[in-house]
């Protein structure tokens, strides 16, 4: 095992899909992957690998915040071989034009977080960006399946509950659609050992105007995100 995740070697797949959740991960394991076995249940942070469309994909959960996930995406990738990551998770739409449960693929990823700061001596603003394959996959499955998926670039926060409001609305006038917590560091990381990644959102919250969605509308577009990650980790 790695020092977080309780796996044998080879018991995860090269194509991990990674929600926030552990629980979200235990629910697209039950939910779409065939033969699901966990593989990690180290601080409760569930890990499962099975098959969809008879391919072997195993989903991690990563907690929230870059500190936690980019735990996750440096064990997965340099001590387990993964290839591929695509983050699936939740966001806070901060430009007018998104509504509540609209799916988001993050093109690239502005941070607040200074863990880049130090990787290169704070002489860089490093620019971390998904994986063009992934990305350029994840558009046809969402066409291809009916879904229709906004691509642009989001802020990875290091707060959920945010001080400066007023940076919000600058990010929103240059296009940043909206705020997670993790992106930044999963596309840095995965850059660093030469893997693939990509983070899909679904809104569920709107910054400006305070909307929320219910438990039922997360869940039923959970789905919907879930299914166009699979099919383009598998393709
Ligand atoms: N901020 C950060 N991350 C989020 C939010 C938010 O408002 N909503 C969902 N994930």
């Amino acid at each position: 095992m790695s020092t977080h995740i309780g796996a044998k070697p080879g018991e995860i797949a090269e194509r991990v899909l990674m929600p926030g959740d552990p629980l979200r991960a235990k629910w697209i394991a039950e939910t779409y992957l065939e033969g699901a076995q966990c593989y990690s249940t180290v601080r409760g942070m569930f890990g499962f690998t099975g098959r969809w469309n008879g391919v072997d994909v195993s989903v991690q959960g990563s907690g929230m915040g870059m500190p936690s996930a980019s735990i996750y995406a440096h064990e997965l990738i340099d001590e387990y071989g993964v290839r591929s990551l695509i983050r699936v998770g939740s966001c806070g739409a901060l430009t007018e034009d998104l509504q509540l449960r609209d799916v988001v693929a993050a093109i690239g990823s502005s941070t607040d977080s200074n863990m880049n700061r130090m990787r290169f001596d704070g002489l860089i603003d490093y620019a971390p960006v998904a994986d063009f394959g992934l990305l350029r996959t994840s558009v046809e499955v969402a066409e291809r399946r009916g879904i229709s998926m906004r691509v642009g670039p989001v802020l990875a926060a290091d707060a959920f509950y945010n001080a400066r409001p007023d940076l919000y609305e600058s990010l929103a006038d240059y296009g940043v659609l909206a705020v997670e917590m993790e992106s930044a560091a999963l596309y840095t990381i995965a850059a660093q050992f030469k893997a693939r990644a990509l983070t899909i959102l679904t809104v569920s919250d709107h910054i400006r105007t305070g909307a929320k969605t219910t438990s039922q509308e997360r869940e039923q577009t959970f789905g919907q995100m879930v299914e166009i990650a699979l099919d383009t980790i598998i393709a």
